[in-house]
Order: structure tokens, then sequence, then C-alpha cells
């Protein structure tokens, strides 16, 4: 039987621990640490801290953890509050926004690691330049030929709107394609969740005159088919949104045109 094991080198070890002697409402988090200075093993670090001494969230333990524990940790984030997307990091095995992930949702005891299967930079800050680079080929702004009105913005009607108003939604967290075992195995080739539910977002748009070249480019045993309607995008999606439905959309678009 195959067997599929990380190489040494990538190994996590047990790392060190931090203890809150005293603490009151003890959580434990575990914490994926890689430096990518010196050649050592990655390895998980344990932080004990009293919840009561920070905010609810898994965010504000981690921020109190750089501030008070050990400043080298190095994690993203900036709006706290689930808009911009740069908390997103596994806990406890699922993929979401430390910010908007409660403490007393995940227990007592709470591993962190990075988003999965993607290049790590250090500790829980990945690599997504692929996945920018992805989002960006499919060219995620208005195409129109036709001049816009001189006194007036393009408008479109309200039922229009509400139909971009979810896929508009996207903060490009990460969390989806991240989740995406096709993306896993093959995130060089197929664009994944985020960057699909971003070309459907544009295809459907009303103003937009491009739909013929966005439907072209996406019909590819790679780019598109390679979605095989696993689910796990939607399942994780932080914000609701329903990707794999957009994917189904953009292949039904494609046999009707083709019939
Ligand atoms: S539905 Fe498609 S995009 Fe979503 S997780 Fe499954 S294979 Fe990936
Ligand atoms: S679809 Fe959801 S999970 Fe995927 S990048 Fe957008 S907000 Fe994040
Ligand atoms: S810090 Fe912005 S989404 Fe979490």
């Amino acid at each position: 039987m195959a067997e599929f094991r990380l190489p040494p080198n990538s190994r996590p070890v047990q790392g060190v621990t931090h203890r809150a002697p005293g603490a009151r409402e003890l959580r434990t988090f575990r914490i994926y640490r890689f430096n990518p200075d010196g050649g050592a093993n990655p390895r998980v670090d344990t932080f004990e801290i009293d919840a009561r001494s920070c905010g609810p969230m898994v965010l504000d333990a981690l921020i109190q953890i750089k501030a008070a524990i050990d400043s080298s940790l190095t994690f993203r984030r900036s709006c706290r509050e689930g808009i911009c997307g740069s908390c997103a990091m596994n806990i406890n095995g699922l993929n979401c926004l430390a910010c908007t992930t409660s403490m007393h949702d995940v227990g007592a005891e709470i591993r962190i690691y990075p988003l999965p299967h993607m290049p790590v930079v250090k500790d829980l800050v990945t690599d997504l330049t692929n996945f920018y680079a992805q989002y960006a080929s499919v060219k995620p702004w208005l195409q129109a030929r036709t001049p816009a009105p001189p006194d007036h913005e393009r408008l479109q009607s309200k039922e229009d709107q509400e139909k971009i108003d979810r896929p508009a939604a996207c903060i490009l967290c990460a969390c989806c394609s991240t989740a995406c075992p096709s993306y896993w195995w093959n995130s060089e080739r197929y664009l994944g969740p985020a960057a699909l539910l971003a070309a459907y977002r544009w295809i459907i748009d009303s103003r937009d005159e491009a739909t013929g070249e966005r439907l072209d480019e996406l019909e590819d045993p790679f780019r598109l088919y390679r979605c095989h309607t696993i689910m796990n995008c939607t399942d994780v999606c932080p914000k609701d949104l329903n990707p794999a439905r957009a994917i189904t959309e953009i292949k039904k678009m494609l046999v009707e045109r083709s019939g």
C-alpha cells in the first residue's frame, strides 16, 4: 500500500511549552512554528493562557501570546472582524478566520496550523502568490466595449445586482481553495474555488460584455474541470458563500452554449 509521509525535514517536532500557573480559565494552544532561517524542522509549541486575560476570539489569544509570551510568533491579521481575510488558518482541523472563531466554540485545547498544502513563509503565514495570480488570471474587473453613458454610471437592475451580491462578498481568505483536495494536488493548473467564484461573479454581471471570452478561458480540463464537487469549499467558507455552486453554474453555461 502506498504510504504518504512528509519528508523527514518537514515533520514537526515537539517544541517548547509555556505554562500558565494559576490560570482560572485555562486554554492550551498547540501552534505550528516554522522559521525559514537555520534549517531546523518545524515544531509545535505549547502555550497555556488564561482565557480571561484577553478577548474571546482565537485571534485575541494569538495577539496575547505574541504580546506577552513570544513576540516571534508570526501570523497575518488586520481588521479583526472578518472583512480583510488575512487571519485565515487551520484551527482544530478546519480552515477558518481566527478573528471570527470564538475560543468557547473550539474547546480547551486548540491546535493551530497554517492553511493546508501551501508553502509556509513563517509560522502561520503561507505564501499566497499563486493564489493571487490565479485570481488575477480571471480578470476580476468589468470588461465592456460599449462606452459608459456620459452623464451617469453603468446601471443595473436591483435583481441583476442581487445576483452578484453574494459572490462579490468573497474576501479572498483562501479557506476554500486550501480545503479543496483537487487544489491540493493540482494547484498549479486548477484555478480552485476562490478564483472560479470570482470568474462566476463577472460572468453573471449584467454590465460585463466579455462573457464568451471568460467562458473560453475556463473551458479547460484543469482550470475548471478538476472540480469534482467534493464541497469542502462551501463547507468552510467563513462568509457562507457557495463556490461549489458557482462552479457547477459555470459548467452548466458551458454545456448550454455547446448545445
Ligand atoms: S466542490 Fe470543487 S472546488 Fe469545492 S472542494 Fe470540491 S473539488 Fe474543490
Ligand atoms: S469563497 Fe469564501 S472561503 Fe473562499 S476565498 Fe472567498 S470568502 Fe474565503
Ligand atoms: S483579521 Fe481580518 S478577517 Fe480576520
